[in-house]
């Protein structure tokens, strides 16, 4: 797919089918985080994959619990949960890892699969729940390291319609 084009029609997917990834995708996807840019070249971020269904129910339980809602699931039942985590002590670490998030959403639509930012896992109300810490140390997040945002990832049951943009923020000065 050509680079504006994948810009372009890529969505939030929030409905999936129960298809596997395969791994050949996901390698590429990763690669591609991988080749974000990142401040000063620190490529300090992680990235756990998470496949795991007994994990993901686990995590889907705790989230929804914390934010009172029933029926919610950290991927909308997508397979794949890719958690992007980066050292606390780097200053600008959410800068670096949503970089490195763009990266996945816009590979991943390049391959045909949907994806979404899920942004919970990065709740400060959580960091003081042991069962949750235990969960993230379990997909490897590593210590001192803090989620910036994970992406959900599947094939897509049908392609959303695009949001409306907003118009009239850009400035020229010539
Ligand atoms: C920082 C950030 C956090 C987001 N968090 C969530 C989230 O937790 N759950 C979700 O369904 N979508 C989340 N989104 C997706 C936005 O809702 C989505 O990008 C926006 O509605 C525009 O739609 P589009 O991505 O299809 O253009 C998030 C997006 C960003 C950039």
């Amino acid at each position: 797919m050509e680079a504006i084009e994948c810009l372009l029609t890529r969505r939030s997917v929030r409905e999936f089918l129960d298809k596997e990834v395969n791994q050949e995708d996901l390698d590429i996807i990763l690669k591609c985080a991988s080749f974000a840019p990142s401040a000063m070249n620190n490529q300090s971020w992680h990235f756990s994959v998470v496949t795991n269904k007994e994990w993901l129910n686990k995590m889907s339980q705790i989230i929804a619990k914390f934010m009172n809602r029933e029926t919610y699931h950290v991927t909308y039942h997508a397979p794949v949960l890719i958690i992007v985590s980066d050292k606390r002590d780097n200053l600008i670490y959410e800068h670096d890892g949503s970089c490195a998030l763009e990266n996945i959403f816009l590979s991943a639509h390049a391959l045909g699969l949907g994806s979404v930012w899920i942004n919970q896992l990065g709740e400060p109300g959580l960091y003081s729940n042991p069962e949750f810490l235990n969960l993230l140390k379990e997909a490897g997040v590593p210590d001192g390291y803090k989620v910036v945002g994970s992406a959900a990832i599947g094939y897509l049951k049908n392609i959303p319609e695009a949001k409306k943009r907003v118009q009239g923020n850009v400035t020229y000065l010539k």
